[in-house]
């Protein structure tokens, strides 16, 4: 058990990838703080998969766009656990449109979610009674250093979010904080039904992708364990690809 006795959050960790995060750092010993905001569905069934593993986990409504609603989760953590160790942005929220149609609000959600989370939330965590360093994974994507069609706020947010990450690497590493990113390929999650070119989004990732398979949430979560362990000690304010090898290639 690489993460025993660890107090792991995950913001958007009752599905898609998220989920697969929080199953797999619990099963490696931590407890595990599970954000959700609207499926209950999503969260009550994943609940069920914990349970048959006997894991340790907690489920916190909320949402992390707003900086009050955090303020109340990282409360409710500090008060029952006094610490954060392993920290995972994974909740994200964006339109996918060009930006000659982003409406400013839609914008605005997005950085509050993909970006000023991860700051507030890195605030709390860094001054919370029992802090004793840890590790901190962002998720990011391709489309915040390529453009991707469509992809115009989300991606921008991503470029944001990449380089937060590496300030926070600087400015906490004494302090006994990694903080890196997480760049998968395509994962098929429900996110990808936002997209109005799904399928052919899929095939042309295949296409390209050196290892001809697509990412799983699995695969992800697997990074996201070694970058929580101690194996990873001298990593930290990296962006790291995950996605067989296709941002290498055209
Ligand atoms: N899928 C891909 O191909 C891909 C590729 C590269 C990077 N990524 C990144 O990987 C991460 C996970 O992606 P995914 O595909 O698993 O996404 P997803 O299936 O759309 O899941 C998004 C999660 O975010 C949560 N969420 C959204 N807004 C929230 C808010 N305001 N407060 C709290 N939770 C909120 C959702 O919770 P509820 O279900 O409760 O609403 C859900 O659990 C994202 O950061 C994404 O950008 C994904």
């Amino acid at each position: 058990m690489q993460l025993k006795d660890k107090i792991a959050f995950i913001t958007g960790g009752s599905r898609g990838i998220g989920r697969a995060i929080s199953l797999a750092v619990a099963l490696e010993g931590a407890t595990v703080i599970i954000n959700y905001l609207r499926k209950k569905s999503a969260a009550e069934e994943f609940e069920e998969e914990l349970k048959a593993n006997g894991c340790s986990y907690k489920f916190i409504k909320g949402n992390i766009e707003d900086e009050a609603e955090i303020d109340r989760i990282c409360a409710e953590i500090s008060d029952e656990f006094g610490r954060i160790d392993i920290f995972v942005s994974n909740a994200v929220f964006g339109v996918v449109k060009p930006v000659s149609e982003i409406k400013r609000k839609f914008w605005e959600k997005t950085v509050n979610t993909n970006v000023s989370s991860v700051l507030t939330i890195t605030q709390k965590m860094t001054s919370m009674p029992d802090f004793n360093g840890g590790s901190i994974i962002a998720l990011t994507s391709l489309g915040g250093r390529r453009v991707i069609k469509d992809y115009s706020i989300i991606g921008s947010s991503k470029a944001a979010l990449e380089s937060m990450v590496r300030y926070i690497a600087a400015e906490f590493g004494p302090a006994g904080i990694r903080a890196n990113a997480i760049s998968p390929g395509v994962v098929d999650t429900e996110a990808l039904d936002f997209f109005p070119d799904k399928d052919d989004m899929i095939k042309t990732t295949l296409d390209r992708t050196p290892l001809g398979k697509l990412t799983t949430p699995e695969d992800v979560a697997d990074l996201a364990v070694f970058l929580c362990s101690d194996k990873s000690k001298m990593i930290t304010g990296e962006v790291i690809n995950i996605d067989g090898g296709y941002s290498n290639s055209g």
